[in-house]
């Protein structure tokens, strides 16, 4: 599956007027469905929020660049080498990801962008892990 960019962006143009609610529902998502990750997460989550969010609107504005992509999955693999997460949690976050974008996308989601937000997590859960499991 190739990655289809205008979809990914205009996807998360859409979501971007929720960003807040839109990782506040990810975490929900992530700890009702896997509770056994919530211990690596800080009990108060707002800074991590604004965090990943800030994350995530630097992979889609580099999704065309792909040494920039690889630069910043690689570091953020390597720090979380450090936070205790392993490359086996990935899946469970890149799902987690993908139900808050459908839930707060509105018409903006398709089956086409749900594949390609799988396929640009895709190259995240690939690239991170590769870095983790070289740190850790
Ligand atoms: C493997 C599953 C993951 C786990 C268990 C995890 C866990 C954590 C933890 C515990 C921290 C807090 C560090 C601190 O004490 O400040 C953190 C920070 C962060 N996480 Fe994750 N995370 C995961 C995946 C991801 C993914 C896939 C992304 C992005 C696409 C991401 C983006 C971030 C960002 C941006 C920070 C802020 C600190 C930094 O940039 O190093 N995380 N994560």
């Amino acid at each position: 599956m190739t990655i289809d960019t205008v979809l990914v962006k205009q996807s998360f143009a859409a979501v971007e007027p929720h960003g807040t609610e839109v990782t506040a529902y990810f975490y929900r998502h992530l700890f009702e469905h896997h509770p056994g990750v919530r211990g690596l997460f800080a009990e108060h989550l707002d800074e991590q929020q604004d965090r990943l969010w800030e994350a995530l609107g630097a992979l889609v504005a580099n999704l065309e660049s792909t040494d920039e992509l690889v630069g910043i999955l690689t570091g953020l693999g390597r720090r979380h080498a450090g936070y205790g997460a392993l490359p086996e949690h990935l899946p469970a976050v890149g799902a987690s990801l993908i139900a808050a974008l459908r839930h707060y996308a509105g018409d903006a989601w398709s089956t086409e962008a749900e594949a390609s937000w799988a396929a640009v997590y895709g190259v995240v859960a690939d690239t991170m892990g590769r870095a983790m499991a070289a740190a850790g």
